[in-house]
């Protein structure tokens, strides 16, 4: 049984689909142990006490430097036992101590399909609002894994998403969500697990 550890900075709503996926059985080979926040206010600190999930909070503000933050949160998820981490909506930047002691072990969700409207200041409804500003017709999210260029890492599951007439950025996230994120990073979670998952130049190729 692998140790998941979920990163968070906010609301959470792809933590709880990771729980209710648990919860569903639909996780297999693995269970989510720790949940940790950048932030002491984010409600998916709340989801996962609701649900007997042991939490921590890891604030950047209370690190001088970028390298002691780095050797913290590393040393925080070794503690933690952590086989796969996993990145819902974690709002802070990885160091790259952290990425290489869990190389193609952190897994993201973003809300679009890479290689658009990802990289550096493309999070939350920024991605939204540049997607409707391009016009494009189909939309979505990916999971990845996470390497040390700004969602760079080999793809693990994409799922499309149409944009509809009269969409605003926050019903649009809203709809790439239910119909996407919400799916598509418990499956990558639960195949991560069942080492269904092999990374090779930067891709993955996916076991049945
Ligand atoms: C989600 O839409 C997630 O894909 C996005 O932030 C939101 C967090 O919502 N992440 C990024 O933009 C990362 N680049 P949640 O806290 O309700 O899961």
């Amino acid at each position: 049984m692998k140790n998941i550890v979920v990163l968070v900075s906010g609301g959470g709503t792809n933590l709880q689909a990771l729980i209710d996926a648990q919860n569903r059985g639909e996780i297999k080979n693995g269970k989510i142990t720790c949940v940790i926040s950048s932030n002491p206010n984010a409600y998916a600190l709340t989801r996962a006490q609701n649900n007997k999930i042991s939490t921590e909070v890891i604030r950047r503000k209370d690190f001088a430097e970028f390298d002691e933050y780095d050797n913290a949160l590393t040393e925080l998820l070794k503690s933690k036992n952590a086989d796969v981490v996993v990145l819902a909506g974690f709002m802070t930047i990885l160091g790259s101590k952290v990425i290489s002691a869990f190389e193609n072990k952190i897994i993201n969700i973003h809300p679009s399909l890479i290689p658009s409207f990802c990289g550096e200041g493309y999070y939350g409804l920024h991605v939204h609002e540049a997607a409707l500003k391009k016009g494009v017709k189909v939309t979505g999210a990916t999971a990845h894994f996470v390497n040390e260029v700004c969602d760079d890492g080999p793809i693990i599951i994409q799922k499309a998403v149409e944009i509809q007439n009269g969409d605003t950025p926050e019903i649009l996230q809203k709809r790439v969500m239910e119909q996407a994120e919400w799916k598509i990073l418990p499956k990558a979670v639960s195949l991560f697990c069942e080492d269904k998952i092999i990374v090779k130049d930067n891709k993955t190729e996916i076991l049945d």
